[in-house]
């Protein structure tokens, strides 16, 4: 018999670890659901063209990673490699910016699927929680975002996490920019790939990690001269609200992230544990998106950060969350008479808020009890027939060890005062 594998590039969630994705998750949405954004959820696939045109056809994202596929009727569709030109698709699908109260605040969590190569930090299947803030152009949503993220990452308990911060400029001033570094690229000698990017997506050429094409751009024109005075009002504002805030970053002017949708302000979490794919996290500001898929003027700004990474994040500065046992109380029926009885109080303690287990598969009390110790319960209820004739269980605090006789009638309220 064949036996199958998780496919090359993801790998599955399991109990214990599992809970710690869950946990970052609730840490990633904790400050957005109590900033006023709203959940929104998309489909896993979407029309491919959405994702040209918005991710852009000349991005690694779109023209080498995208999971694209013709249906049995004949539809494009993709995987989502991203999330943001979903959710403003869906946001205009759903005409959220014509009720009057832009921005739009949402955020999400779910898969994405990118065909990259596989290595520690970088998965075909990965999960992102995000944001999107759509319809206003306005700095303090732009730091809003950043501060949020800050304050995610902190309560997880992360420290050694860097904030990168950069304007791409807008559609007036980045051209002029674009032109100045492609004839100075035009002067290097560059392989002939390389060559081929300078000439449709010049900026990316800035990001390239190999240290000989790095040696050749010292001396490349740099953005922000050319930043016009409005991007420049702009991210000085936007830097003095986030510096106000109390949140440190370093100003990068080589960040120019991997999707085509940015102007102005971009930014970018990194890691100093994780090695080559040290970004956790990273958005921006994309004021023509809505327009490239068809929609109106809707500048906007949003980030995605990493859960996977955000995960092997805790694990190299040593994090351990504080995660409470899920099973409060575990029970331990010996014999037939006392599996009816305890399976029905097990019953009645969920009902009443109590995280509750049971001893399956008829196992002896030797067996049973080291399914308690290791469900990490806080009391075991152990009962057989004698106790049950005379009303009663055995409650045992597995911290303590002590055990003592309960009544039945009262095992509910008594577990419920010892746990409060
Ligand atoms: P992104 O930088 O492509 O941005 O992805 C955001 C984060 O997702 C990355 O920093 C990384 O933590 C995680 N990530 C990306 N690819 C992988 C992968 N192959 N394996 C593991 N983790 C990965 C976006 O996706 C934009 N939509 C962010 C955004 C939202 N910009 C504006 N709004």
């Amino acid at each position: 018999m064949a036996t199958f594998k998780a496919p090359k590039g993801t790998y599955d969630l399991i109990p214990p670890v599992s809970v710690k994705y869950l946990a970052v998750r609730e840490a990633i949405s904790a400050p957005l659901r109590n900033s006023g954004y709203g959940y929104i959820e998309t489909p896993g696939f979407e029309d491919v063209g959405l994702f040209a045109r918005g991710v852009g056809e000349s991005t690694d994202i779109v023209s080498k990673e995208m999971y694209a596929f013709e249906t049995k009727g004949g539809d494009q569709l993709a995987l989502r490699p991203e999330g943001t030109a979903s959710v403003l698709r869906a946001a205009l699908e759903a005409s959220l910016h014509k009720q009057g109260n832009l921005p739009v605040k949402l955020w999400y969590s779910g898969s994405y699927y990118r065909y990259e190569r596989p290595q520690k930090g970088r998965y075909r299947h990965f999960s992102q929680v995000g944001a999107e803030a759509i319809g206003a152009e306005d700095p303090a949503l732009d730091a809003e975002l950043i501060i949020l993220a800050d304050q995610a990452y902190r309560s997880l308990g992360l420290s050694d996490f860097r904030i990168l911060l950069n304007s791409l400029g807008d559609k007036e001033c980045r051209p002029v920019y674009r032109e100045a570094l492609q004839s100075f690229l035009r002067g290097l000698d560059l392989d002939e790939e390389t060559v081929r990017r300078a000439e449709i997506n010049p900026l990316r050429v800035l990001d390239d990690k190999r240290a000989d094409v790095q040696k050749q751009l010292v001396g490349a024109p740099v953005l922000r001269d050319y930043l016009c005075d409005a991007c420049k009002a702009y991210h000085e504002e936007v830097r003095a609200l986030i510096t106000a805030a109390g949140v440190a970053f370093e100003d990068d002017e080589k960040l120019v992230r991997g999707l085509d949708y940015y102007t102005r302000t971009t930014f970018e979490f990194v890691h100093d544990g994780l090695g080559s794919q040290s970004a956790v996290g990273g958005g921006g500001r994309y004021d023509g998106l809505s327009e490239m898929i068809g929609g109106p003027a809707l500048p906007s700004v949003g980030w995605a950060l990493g859960v996977d990474r955000t995960v092997l994040a805790l694990e190299a500065e040593g994090v351990e969350l504080d995660i409470p046992a899920s099973t409060s109380v575990f029970a331990v029926a010996l014999g037939e008479e006392a599996r009816r009885v305890l399976f029905a109080k097990v019953t009645e303690l969920r009902k009443a808020g109590v995280a509750a287990d049971f001893s399956f598969g008829g196992k002896g009390l030797k067996g049973a009890m080291k399914d308690a110790n290791r469900s990490g319960a806080r009391f075991a209820v152990v009962a057989g027939e004698r106790d049950l004739a005379e009303g009663l269980v055995q409650l045992k605090d597995m911290e303590s060890g002590e055990q003592s006789a309960v009544a039945l009638a009262e095992l509910v309220d008594t577990v419920k005062a010892r746990l409060a």
